[in-house]
């Protein structure tokens, strides 16, 4: 009796343990599409940085440095946090580009256009993060939970010194 009941206990382990992983690669993979978009985000305020003209060059030059320059912080806290879930960041362009919510931009010189830009990317940063925070709580993985609220909080606010920027009412 014993004998038979063993290995269908050790079945029903082997296929929960593989939902479990099924279920973790694709909670991760929503993680990976972040990581992807805050990449392509990175290289379009880079772009924003190098090319602003006009009389808010010098106000709105610093300001992209300072958005890329925290930007390259978090895309390594978020890649550091998929390894942490013993998964495998993305690191190709090929791959980033094939993930991104945000798409590549052309050169935009006009600054109103550009802090545009940085209010609507943000935008969309934040559904995404959004998401993650939602599945962390059914995967109880608070690490990724409070890194997410994090970003979330600090978008929030930018985003409404964008907003003040722009005198957009949202
Ligand atoms: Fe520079």
């Amino acid at each position: 009796m014993i004998i038979l009941i063993e290995p269908l206990d050790l079945h029903l382990k082997t296929i929960k343990q593989q939902l479990i992983m099924k279920l973790t690669h694709s909670y991760v993979a929503k993680i990976n599409q972040l990581l992807a978009s805050y990449e392509i985000h990175y290289q379009n305020l880079r772009s924003l940085h190098w090319n602003i003209k006009g009389e808010k060059f010098f106000e709105l030059h610093v300001k992209y440095e300072e958005l890329y320059t925290r930007t390259q912080v978090i895309i390594d806290e978020i890649a550091e946090r998929i390894l942490t879930l013993n998964e495998t960041p993305l690191s190709k362009f090929s791959d980033y580009l094939i993930h991104s919510i945000i798409a590549e931009n052309d050169i935009i010189s006009d600054g109103n256009r550009g802090i545009e830009y940085v209010f609507t990317a943000q935008k969309q940063l934040l559904i995404v993060e959004r998401e993650i925070l939602k599945l962390s709580e059914t995967h109880q993985d608070e690490g990724s939970s409070a890194l997410m609220s994090d970003l979330i909080r600090e978008k929030e606010k930018t985003n409404w010194m964008f907003s003040s920027w722009l005198h957009q009412i949202e």
